[in-house]
């Protein structure tokens, strides 16, 4: 230790030593399960990654990782609450970002996801997930120092800073594929590159399409280096090759990096996809997950205050090992996107029935106790339906058609719909049409105000308050996505933008509007009921410990099936939460809620659980809890 630790405090050394010894075999059986027959020297230079970084660690993250080792469940707390935003979008740039702290904190935000802002290729960018260079700012937005500086006044203020590491692909502008271009062997290795199409077609037989509009196929072909390219995404988006070590060296020392800028949790972009293989969809290979392993291993041997948030929006089999399951468990991210949840909420919401939400969600396994759903309703991406078959004939529906329906309802051409969603990448071989749309135009709010019938108003305002209480009461991390806490409606000026106007996943996108973001102190504004019934929600979660994101929501059987009903059994408390997802006033047996007379209603302070049968009005939320 003492050549690689040089010069460092006696009691950093230990410090290190100690965590080495504790996460060796993390990462060594991590890179075993992806690189077996080169893990021991790897694993070996990975270390000494490792230590430089942690030489280079700043005094006040050394304490941070101190305080995180003293409360390591941090982020399952129910004071925790996330936010995500372009900074652009949000605040004008960096500097903008940390004056709007205040903001923030009024809504009770803790966790701060900044969408991409390293430096994208010019042009489109995919928002940002073309990087060209990981290790320099958008020049519009600011510089590296105003990221740390950045990190530095939103942990003052309890705010832990999350942002995107795009792990599967870089920029075509990328100085790695700029060489791998130019012939450079070395480089080239570090992208998938074909002389013909041989291996391309074998593969494309059972790759899906992720932009089948846009961006057809996977592979994209390459003048100047005369090499079919794999390309998930757009043409300007190379995959890279994670075969091959030199691409974990890379990703080792630039997670390090981010960590010691002050950042506390990587948002690890598109992960399903990074580890290809031949004959499957290249998507959820176990390798990924040993890869993952791996690179935590490291990052808590370093930076072991910072966190790993999978992005992985694939089916409900496929979601559950990102939080680690068999001889994963617990070692791969603290956090994934609970996409099913989010999912079958508008699923529910649309069919008026929670048959399906109860039958999907039911399938899940338990995930490990030391990790968290990220809970959310909306975020930058579009909804794809991801119904698996299985469970809706489970209960008698056929996934086709009820696939079908929510495209229809969400992109409002269904009868009766009043959901403003447009149809994001319609997929003619599948039948899949994704949706775009913020939250409130999905929920109602947009064509209610365009009616200007105050009764409507009152039922979308309802419902989408319903949806996003769901959110903060099922347990996990609620991940608000901005704008949402004042109910913002589509942006349609955003095909004015030429980078944007063939993606219309910007319609959800859209600038801070400052001037209405004022009105949520202004009673009898839209934005004053929503900004005020969340935070409220916001608040009371906040102080109930049966939310705390360790605990499992049980899903109990409503009897009624349109109503939702989750049980969370925490030590100190039980919290039984209870969501009639119909317009229509519904009715449940007494029996349902297990929980005594004594047990109140903690959104409302009143104690409403008599002997008789429950009562709920349209859309309406009771978190009942009583101490244990
Ligand atoms: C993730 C991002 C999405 C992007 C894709 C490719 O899914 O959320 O916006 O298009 O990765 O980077």
């Amino acid at each position: 230790m003492a050549p690689l630790l040089e010069g460092e405090p006696p009691h950093d050394q230990v410090l290190f030593a100690t965590r080495l010894q504790r996460y060796w075999s993390d990462l060594l059986t991590g890179l075993t399960g992806a690189y077996p027959d080169h893990a021991p020297e790897m694993a070996y230079r990975v270390v000494e990654i490792a230590a430089q970084n942690f030489q280079q660690r700043p005094a006040d993250l050394r304490l941070l990782d101190l305080r995180r080792h003293a409360d390591p469940q941090w982020f399952q707390h129910p004071r925790m609450l996330g936010y995500a935003t372009y900074a652009d979008l949000f605040a004008g740039d960096l500097k903008g970002v940390a004056d709007q702290v205040d903001y923030l904190a009024e809504l009770g935000v803790t966790y701060l996801h900044l969408m991409p802002l390293l430096k994208p290729r010019p042009g489109q960018s995919d928002g940002g997930y073309a990087i060209m260079d990981y290790r320099a700012v958008r020049p519009d937005l600011g510089s590296i120092d105003d990221l740390r500086e950045l990190a530095t006044v939103l942990r003052s203020r309890g705010i832990s800073l999350t942002l995107d590491l795009v792990l599967n692909h870089v920029a075509t502008e990328h100085q790695w594929a700029v060489n791998a271009r130019a012939g450079d062997p070395f480089y080239r290795q570090y992208f998938h590159m074909f002389a013909d199409r041989e291996l391309p077609d074998a593969y494309e037989r059972t790759l899906p399409e992720v932009f089948p509009d846009f961006a057809p196929g996977n592979f994209s072909y390459d003048e100047e280096s005369a090499s079919w390219i794999w390309t998930t995404f757009n043409t300007w988006q190379w995959d890279l090759n994670w075969h091959n070590p030199d691409i974990f060296y890379e990703f080792a020392d630039l997670i390090l990096w981010l960590a010691n800028l002050g950042v506390e949790c990587l948002r690890l972009d598109a992960i399903a996809f990074i580890y290809k293989r031949m004959g499957t969809n290249c998507q959820n290979q176990p390798e990924v997950h040993a890869i993952t392993q791996a690179l935590r291993a490291v990052a808590r041997m370093a930076a072991p205050a910072l966190i790993f948030k999978a992005e992985a929006i694939v089916g409900p089999s496929d979601l559950a090992p990102y939080l680690g399951v068999g001889k994963h468990a617990g070692k791969v991210s603290d956090m994934a996107y609970q996409n099913s949840l989010m999912v079958q909420i508008w699923s529910a919401l649309a069919a008026k029935d929670t048959r399906l939400f109860c039958a999907a969600l039911n399938r899940f396994p338990a995930k490990p106790p030391t990790t968290v759903w990220g809970t959310y309703l909306r975020c930058h991406d579009d909804i794809g339906w991801a119904i698996d078959d299985g469970d809706a004939a489970s209960v008698g529906l056929n996934g086709f058609e009820h696939r079908r329906f929510l495209a229809d309802y969400y992109a409002g051409v269904y009868p009766m719909s009043d959901a403003r969603g447009l149809v994001f990448q319609e997929n003619l071989a599948t039948g899949d049409r994704r949706i775009s749309g913020t939250a409130a135009s999905l929920a109602g709010i947009e064509a209610a105000l365009n009616s200007g019938d105050d009764a409507h108003l009152d039922l979308a305002i309802r419902r989408y308050l319903l949806a996003y209480t769901l959110i903060l009461g099922y347990g996990g991390l609620p991940l608000i996505y901005m704008g949402d806490e004042l109910g913002l409606v589509n942006y349609y000026d955003f095909v004015e933008d030429p980078d944007h106007a063939d993606d219309n996943r910007w319609v959800h996108r859209p600038p801070m509007p400052w001037d209405l973001v004022d009105r949520r102190h202004l009673e009898g504004t839209v934005e004053h009921r929503i900004w005020h019934s969340l935070r409220h929600a916001i608040a009371v979660r906040s102080a109930l410990p049966s939310l705390d994101a360790s605990v499992e929501s049980e899903i109990l059987d409503p009897v009624n099936p349109a109503v939702l009903v989750f049980q969370r059994r925490y030590q100190t408390q039980t919290m039984v939460g209870v969501y009639n997802m119909t317009t229509e006033s519904q009715k449940l047996p007494r029996w349902v809620i297990p929980l005594g007379n004594w047990a109140w209603d903690a959104l409302t302070e009143q104690t409403p659980l008599t002997d008789g049968p429950l009562t709920l009005d349209g859309y309406q939320v009771r978190w009942f809890v009583q101490q244990t």
